[in-house]
């Protein structure tokens, strides 16, 4: 039989901590809830001790997925620890998660301790941990610059203090597939009682490698990988998850390891945080890519057409990329739009779903069919979003050639969440019609925030496929994204940028 593989996805934690994609809470349990779906194992759901928002999105989350580990992140500090297990402690199996850097480099420079300090801290962390649940992990942060001695002493150490999963991160991405998995082989055979242990990797992709060295790790005999939807996290991000799953299936008797993913909703997940973060697949993504499946030589698409196999070594449909014209038009009732969105794992009441169903019939007027990932669209923008200090009430542009500089007139409710919400109007010009928006909302708002980046993207295909604006703004030294759908990209462009806003307003709040 094959060997089990713990998919422990970090997502919510490493990959939040990548540039523009932070997530409110009700996003990060959305995203809980198909990870649950998707069947990982761990989520490791956020750094309890980082702020009081990080520590009840951790609790909901641990609510929100009940079939999986939940676990918390935190440093090797009495104070963190307690913290990460107030926080996990109502999830049905939760994990306390605690890291300590031992590469030379970091405990001379960062942390300024000596290797005996480290490997006491180490100690007396699972040990607290362990008080609390037996399910400890420890990471050796920079394990793979740290010394191999000292590496295995720290792991056997902390393994009989408690730990029940030794996590051996590339933390800077510097690690080779080769090297990586010898260090695998050589640290289980190092490192004392390593059978008590799972051995777990957590491999950064500076250098294009997370997964090959992630697969290396396993191959090796590591049965954790720590992986991210997308590949998002730090810098260059993580081993991507939709990757190293399709490796292990599509190779299945090359690795002869499994694991518990279902891999057709790979692909609702990766499409699924798109939405969420604002940031689209990149089309020669693998796996999720609108390239990835797509035949464009002729000798390919003439070997395709005779025998699939020939330029294909896994089905859009194993991924989860079919065809998904919602059989919802304008004429649907709001049962079958109840069921559909339970299908796709939402779990709405009532209000919620009557409030999708208003924007379905609205989107249906406006475009003749209504897609999965429109439907998606318009939850994340009706129902997930949180409480906004900004809403755009209606808005007007002119643009040609007019023998006037483009122009839009903008209405908004201002301070929407307060007793007596103002409602403003404004015009303004600019050099385009997005220019002309995004200038009247500075007026109104009475902040010029930089436009990092913009971008429009179809949701769909098809001529009235809505349009997906992402934009990304900077202001006294905060950043935030913001999407809108629409399916005018004007319209679209107004809303993603009032909720870059509402979201930096809401960071301003938190002092975040
Ligand atoms: O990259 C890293 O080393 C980490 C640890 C906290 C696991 O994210
Ligand atoms: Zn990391």
């Amino acid at each position: 039989m094959s060997d089990k593989i713990i998919i422990f996805d970090t997502t919510l934690r490493d990959g939040e901590q990548s540039p523009g994609a932070t997530m409110n809470q009700r996003e990060k349990v959305r995203m809980a809830r198909q990870l649950d779906a998707l069947g990982v194992d761990v989520i490791e759901a956020g750094f309890p001790a980082a702020s009081q928002g990080d520590f009840e999105a951790v609790q909901a989350i641990a609510a929100a997925a009940p079939n999986c580990q939940i676990a918390g992140l935190c440093r090797a500090i009495p104070a963190d620890i307690d913290r990460a297990w107030e926080a996990v402690k109502g999830a049905k199996h939760p994990r306390i998660h605690t890291f300590l850097a031992t590469s030379p480099l970091h405990m001379e420079h960062k942390l300024r301790m000596s290797p005996d300090k480290v490997l006491e801290m180490a100690v007396a962390a699972v040990k607290r941990a362990a008080s609390y649940t037996a399910n400890v992990e420890f990471s050796a942060e920079d394990a793979s610059r740290s010394e191999r001695g000292f590496l295995a002493k720290v792991f056997s150490a902390v393994i009989k203090a408690g730990a029940t999963t030794v996590n051996v991160p590339d933390t800077v991405g510097y690690a080779q597939p080769g090297e990586f998995g010898e260090l695998i082989a050589w640290l289980l055979e190092h490192v004392e009682d390593s059978h008590k242990a799972v051995f777990s990797v957590h491999c950064h992709n500076d250098l294009g490698l997370g997964v090959a060295n992630t697969l290396a790790a396993l191959k090796a005999g590591a049965r954790q990988a720590e992986v991210t939807v997308s590949g998002i996290g730090e810098r260059a991000g993580n081993a991507s998850l939709e990757e190293l799953v399709m490796n292990l299936y599509t190779r299945q008797s090359y690795y002869d390891l499994d694991c518990g993913v279902r891999t057709e909703q790979l692909f609702p997940t990766c499409r699924l945080l798109s939405m969420i973060i604002g940031q689209p697949i990149p089309p020669y993504k693998a796996i999720t890519g609108a390239n990835a499946f797509a035949h464009e030589s002729g000798i390919h698409q003439d070997g395709v057409l005779k025998d699939r196999r020939t330029y294909e070594i896994m089905t859009p449909e194993s991924v989860g990329r079919t065809e998904t014209e919602l059989v919802l038009g304008k004429h649907s009732g709001r049962h079958a739009l109840g069921k559909k969105l339970e299908s796709l794992n939402y779990r709405l009441d009532e209000k919620q779903v009557a409030v999708v169903f208003e924007a379905v019939k609205e989107l249906a007027d406006k475009k003749a069919k209504v897609y999965d990932e429109d439907l998606e669209a318009l939850v994340l923008e009706k129902v997930y979003k949180m409480d906004d200090c900004y809403r755009l009430k209606s808005l007007s542009v002119l643009c040609g050639d007019h023998g006037v500089p483009p122009t839009a007139a903008v209405v908004m409710n201002v301070c929407a969440l307060e007793e007596g919400a103002r409602e403003v109007k404004q015009a303004a010009f600019g050099n385009g019609p997005v220019d002309a928006i995004f200038n009247a909302v500075n007026a109104i708002v009475g902040r010029t925030p930089v436009l990092k980046r913009y971008s429009v993207n179809a949701i769909t295909g098809g001529s009235d496929a809505q349009g997906e604006v992402t934009v990304r703004i900077e202001d006294k030294g905060l950043s935030s994204v913001g999407r809108g759908s629409h399916p005018d990209i004007v319209f679209a462009s107004a809303l993603a940028y009032l909720t870059a806003l509402n979201r930096l307003v809401r960071k301003e709040e938190e002092g975040a």
